[in-house]
C-alpha cells in the first residue's frame, strides 16, 4: 500500500517538475533565441535541460510543448503533403517609382482615400514558412509548396533556435499560423560553404537554396547543423482575434514570443516608401542577411481585406526589388593570385558587371577543387554573386552557353610570381608556394597586412606603395619598412615630399604598437584579431607566447588543438624567431620584458575540465600530434566524474595544484587515494590505483609538467575558487548594444559581456545600466539618453571588461 501511494506521489512530484521545466526551458529558449536576452548561462541551461531529458526517460513522458522535441526526430522517407488552411499567395512587383507611384493611386482611388499608410518591412531572401499554433502548442511547420499545398517540415523547423514548440506569451488565439521566412545569415552560409568545400562536397549557391535545401532535409539531425532563422512577417489563419493593423498584427506576434523583424516601420504614402526603400537599401550591406527588397502592405486590415486578392498575390501589398545581387556575365581569364601565406587562389577575371550596388571585375573561384569541380574556363558564361561585406565569387557555370573550343583550366605547377613549383596542402585543395622568404607576392601581402587598419595601421602603405617597395627591393621583409630613410622613398614614381614624410611618421607612430595589434600584424594563420586580443592578454607579452607549448595555448579560451599547434609551428620556423628579434632591435612592439603575472586563481574543476576536452579533441578527431605536442592524450580512462573525484580530493588535501605538486610523488599518491596524508582522519573515497597511477604520471610527463610551469609562470594556479572567476565590475549589470561596432561583432561583443556575468538586453529599458554604443546607433541611444542611462564606447567596455 505504502509503496505504490509513495510510488504515485513521486510520479506527481515528477510530472509537477516536468511542467515546470518545460515552461522555463521555453521562456529561457525564447529569451535568448528571439529576445537575444538570455537571463541564465549555458551550462544552468544545459542543466536544466538535461533534468527534462532524464524526466522523460525516467518517466515515459512526451509532451507536444516539450523542448526535447527539437532534439529529437527519426529521419524521415518523405515528406507529407499538407493543404494549407489559407492559400500562401506571393506579391506582385513594382519596377521603379512610377510602378509604386501607380500602386499607391490605385489603393487610393479604390479606397476613396487622399492618403494611404503602409506597413513596411524588408523583404527577406530565403523561403516560405507556416507554423501553426494550437492553444500555442505547434501542430505543425508547413513549406509554401505550390501555395496550395506544402509540406510538413515540422521536425526540421523546429531545430530553428527561435522556432517555439510552445508559444510563451499571454493570450495566444486557439488558432494562430504564423507566417515567415526561414534564411541563413551571411556569415553562417559562408562557414557552411567552407565547411562543405574542405569536406569535398558540393557547396550552396547563396543563401537561399541553403535554407530551402535544408529545411527539406530529410534528417533533422542534418538540419540542426545548419544554423537556420526565422523571422515572422504576418499570419493566415487567426482565430479569436481581430486586430486592427497589420502593424498591431506584427507586435501581437512579438508579444506571444515570435521572433519579428526590428527593422519594420509604418510610413505614409509614397514619400514614405520611397524614404523606407532607400534607408533599408543603405541598411542592405550591414544587415548580415540576403533582403532583395522592400515590401509594402496597406495597415489597416479592414482595407486589406476590402482590397482582396487577384490571382496569387494580395492586391493590398507590393514588392520593390533592389538590385540583385547575383547577375551573369563572361569570364575574360583566370588569373592567379598568391596570397601572404603563400596560397595561390584562382580569380575570375570578368566582363564588368554591376552587381550587389558596384561594378565587379573580378570573382574569386577558391582552390583547385572548387575550380576542377565547377570546370570553370575562359569563356564561360557564369553566375557572380555579392552580398554585403563578401568577396564577389563565380558561384554557378552556364555551360550550356561554353563555347566550342573552350579548355578546362590548367593550375600552374609554379608559382606564377616566383616560379618555385607549388605543392598541394590539405588534401590537395590549396595548393601553395613554398617560398616564404623569397616570393615577392608573399612578401607584397605580408607588408599589406602588416600595415593595415587593424594591425600597426600605417596610413599611406597600399598596395601600390608596396608594389613598388617590392619591386625596387627597398624592403625584404616587414621590419625594413623602419629602416626606411626618406631617400628610399622620394625617388619612387608618384611619391611627393610630403606623402614621404608623412609615410615615415606613421611608421615610427607603428613602433609603439599594441601587443594584439603587433600579434594580429604578424599574420599568424588562423589568428584574427579577436584571438590577437586574446593571445596577448593570457600571455602579457611576446616572449611567452613564443615559448609556449600547444597545450598551453589551449588553455586561452577560444583556441582549438589544432590552431595551438599551428600558432606553435608559427613560432618554431628559424626565420621567425629572427624575425622576432630584428623587430625587437627596431624597437617595435611594447617592451621587452616580461610583464609581472597577475595571480589568476582558477577553480580546479577548468583545470580538468580543459584537459578532458583535449582529450576528446585527440579522440575525435584521431589526428596525430603535432610540433611540440605529446603523443599521449592526458588523462586516458579518467572519466569526468573521476576526474571530479580526483579535483576535490587535491582541493580537500592540498588546497590547491600547486601544492600537491610539492608533495612528493607518494604523498601524492596518498592523497589521490583518499588515504591519510598527515591529517588524522581519512577519507572514504578515493581513487583507484590504475586511476592515480594514471593521474601521477600526467604530472610526472615532463612535457606537461612544462606546460604547468608555462601556465605557473603567467600567473595562474587552480584550487578551491568560489565561482568561475573573479567578479568584473560588469558582473551583474545590465548592458544593451546599438550600432556598429570598430573592432567587435554584435555576438562578440555580447559574448564578452556574458562572460564578465553581465547580462545583455534587447532593448534600454530603466534597468539598463550600460548603453554600448557604435556607429550609426538606433533609437535605443535617444531612449538611453532620456533615461540617462551610461553610454560606454567600445574602448570603454573593453576597459570595464577587462578592469
Ligand atoms: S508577405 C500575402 N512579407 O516573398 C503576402 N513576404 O514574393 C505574402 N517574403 O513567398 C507574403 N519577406 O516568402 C511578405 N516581409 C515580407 C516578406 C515576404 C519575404 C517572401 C515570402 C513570399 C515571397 C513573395
Amino acid at each position: 500500500m505504502n509503496g505504490s501511494r509513495s510510488g504515485k506521489e513521486a510520479r506527481s512530484s515528477a510530472l509537477r517538475r516536468y511542467a515546470e521545466l518545460r515552461r522555463e526551458i521555453n521562456r529561457h529558449d525564447h529569451r535568448y533565441y528571439v529576445l537575444d536576452d538570455p537571463e541564465i548561462p549555458d551550462a544552468e541551461y544545459d542543466r536544466l535541460f538535461a533534468e527534462l531529458v532524464r524526466l522523460e526517460r525516467e518517466h515515459g513522458l512526451a509532451h507536444p510543448a516539450s523542448p526535447s522535441r527539437r532534439v529529437g526526430g527519426r529521419p524521415l522517407t518523405a515528406f507529407r503533403e499538407v493543404r494549407h488552411a489559407v492559400p500562401m499567395l506571393s506579391l506582385a512587383n513594382a519596377f521603379g517609382e512610377d510602378e509604386l507611384w501607380d500602386f499607391d493611386r490605385r489603393m487610393r482611388e479604390e479606397l476613396a482615400m487622399d492618403a494611404v499608410r503602409y506597413a513596411a518591412e524588408l523583404k527577406l531572401d530565403g523561403v516560405a514558412i507556416s507554423l501553426l499554433y494550437r492553444n500555442g502548442i505547434l501542430e505543425r511547420a508547413l513549406t509554401r509548396g505550390d501555395g496550395r499545398t506544402g509540406e510538413d517540415v515540422t521536425q526540421n523547423a523546429l531545430t530553428i533556435g527561435s522556432v517555439l514548440p510552445r508559444l510563451p506569451g499571454l493570450g495566444v488565439p486557439p488558432a494562430l499560423e504564423a507566417r515567415g521566412e526561414v534564411y541563413l545569415a551571411h556569415a553562417d552560409f559562408e562557414r557552411l560553404n567552407r565547411e562543405r568545400r574542405e569536406a569535398g562536397e558540393k557547396p550552396f549557391v547563396n543563401p537561399r537554396n541553403a535554407a530551402a535545401g535544408s529545411l527539406r532535409q530529410l534528417d533533422p539531425a542534418v538540419v540542426r547543423q545548419r544554423p537556420l532563422r526565422f523571422t515572422v512577417y504576418g499570419a493566415g489563419l487567426l482565430e479569436g482575434l481581430e486586430p486592427q493593423l497589420h502593424s498591431e498584427l506584427l507586435e501581437r506576434l512579438r508579444a506571444w514570443g515570435l521572433p519579428v523583424s526590428s527593422e519594420s516601420r509604418t510610413v505614409e504614402g509614397v514619400d514614405g516608401c520611397l524614404e523606407y526603400f532607400h534607408w533599408a537599401e543603405r541598411r542592405r550591406d550591414r544587415l548580415g542577411y540576403d533582403v532583395d527588397g522592400v515590401v509594402f502592405k496597406i495597415d489597416r486590415l479592414d482595407w486589406q481585406r476590402r482590397l482582396g486578392y487577384v490571382a496569387r498575390a494580395p492586391r493590398w501589398a507590393i514588392a520593390c526589388k533592389f538590385p540583385p545581387q547575383e547577375e551573369v556575365t563572361r569570364v575574360l581569364g583566370i588569373d592567379i593570385q598568391v596570397g601572404r601565406t603563400g596560397v595561390l587562389t584562382p580569380v575570375a577575371r570578368l566582363q564588368p558587371v554591376f552587381v550587389g550596388g558596384v561594378t565587379v571585375t573580378n570573382a574569386t573561384l577558391h582552390n583547385l577543387r572548387e575550380i576542377e569541380r565547377r570546370d570553370v574556363r575562359a569563356g564561360d558564361t557564369v553566375t557572380v554573386r555579392r552580398a554585403g561585406e563578401v568577396i564577389p565569387e563565380v558561384v554557378q557555370v552556364r555551360t550550356g552557353c561554353r563555347p566550342p573550343d573552350s579548355r578546362p583550366y590548367r593550375f600552374p605547377r609554379q608559382c606564377p610570381t616566383c616560379g618555385t613549383a607549388v605543392e598541394a596542402d590539405r588534401g590537395g585543395t590549396f595548393i601553395r608556394c613554398p617560398n616564404r622568404r623569397g616570393c615577392p607576392a608573399q612578401l607584397q601581402g605580408r607588408l599589406l597586412h602588416f600595415a593595415s587598419r587593424h594591425a600597426m595601421d600605417i596610413g599611406g602603405c597600399g598596395p601600390a606603395l608596396v608594389a613598388k617597395l617590392v619591386e625596387k627591393r627597398r624592403v625584404e621583409s616587414v621590419v625594413d619598412l623602419y629602416a626606411l630613410r626618406p631617400e628610399d622613398l622620394e625617388d619612387l614614381e608618384g611619391m611627393a615630399q610630403v606623402s614621404a614624410k608623412n609615410l615615415l611618421q606613421a611608421i615610427e607612430a607603428s613602433r609603439s604598437a599594441s601587443l594584439p595589434r603587433l600579434l594580429f600584424a604578424l599574420g599568424i594563420p588562423g589568428v584574427g584579431t579577436d584571438k590577437a586580443r586574446r593571445l596577448a592578454e593570457f600571455f602579457g607579452s611576446l616572449e611567452a607566447l613564443r615559448e609556449a607549448l600547444p597545450e598551453t595555448l589551449f588553455f586561452v579560451e577560444g583556441i582549438g588543438y589544432e590552431l595551438a599547434c599551428s600558432i606553435r609551428r608559427y613560432f618554431e620556423a628559424p626565420d621567425r624567431r629572427e624575425l622576432l628579434l630584428d623587430l625587437r632591435r627596431a624597437g617595435v612592439g611594447p617592451p621587452d620584458k616580461r610583464i609581472a603575472p597577475a595571480n589568476r586563481p582558477r577553480p580546479l574543476r577548468q583545470f580538468f575540465d580543459r584537459l578532458l576536452v583535449l582529450r576528446a579533441a585527440f579522440g575525435a578527431e584521431l589526428k596525430p600530434l603535432t610540433v611540440g605536442g605529446t603523443q599521449e592524450p592526458p588523462l586516458r580512462g579518467i572519466g569526468k566524474e573521476r576526474a571530479r573525484l580526483c579535483e576535490r580530493l587535491i582541493v580537500k588535501r592540498c588546497g590547491g595544484l600547486c601544492e600537491f605538486l610539492r608533495l612528493t610523488v607518494e604523498d601524492r599518491r596518498t592523497v589521490l587515494r583518499g588515504g591519510e596524508t598527515d591529517s588524522e582522519e581519512a577519507d572514504r573515497e578515493g581513487l583507484a590505483k590504475e586511476e592515480a597511477n594514471r593521474i601521477l604520471a600526467l604530472f610526472d610527463d615532463a612535457h606537461y609538467r612544462t606546460v604547468l610551469d608555462q601556465l605557473h609562470a603567467l600567473g595562474f594556479s587552480w584550487g578551491a575558487v568560489d565561482g568561475e572567476a573573479p567578479a568584473s565590475p560588469a558582473a551583474g549589470k545590465i548592458f544593451a548594444l546599438t550600432g556598429t561596432l570598430p573592432n567587435l561583432t554584435r555576438s562578440q561583443a555580447r559574448e564578452r559581456i556574458l562572460a564578465a556575468g553581465g547580462h545583455v538586453a534587447g532593448s534600454v529599458s530603466s534597468r539598463t545600466d550600460y548603453l554600448v554604443v557604435g556607429k550609426d546607433p538606433g533609437s535605443k541611444r535617444d531612449k538611453a539618453r532620456k533615461m540617462g542611462v551610461t553610454e560606454l564606447d567600445e574602448t570603454g567596455l573593453q576597459r570595464l571588461l577587462h578592469r
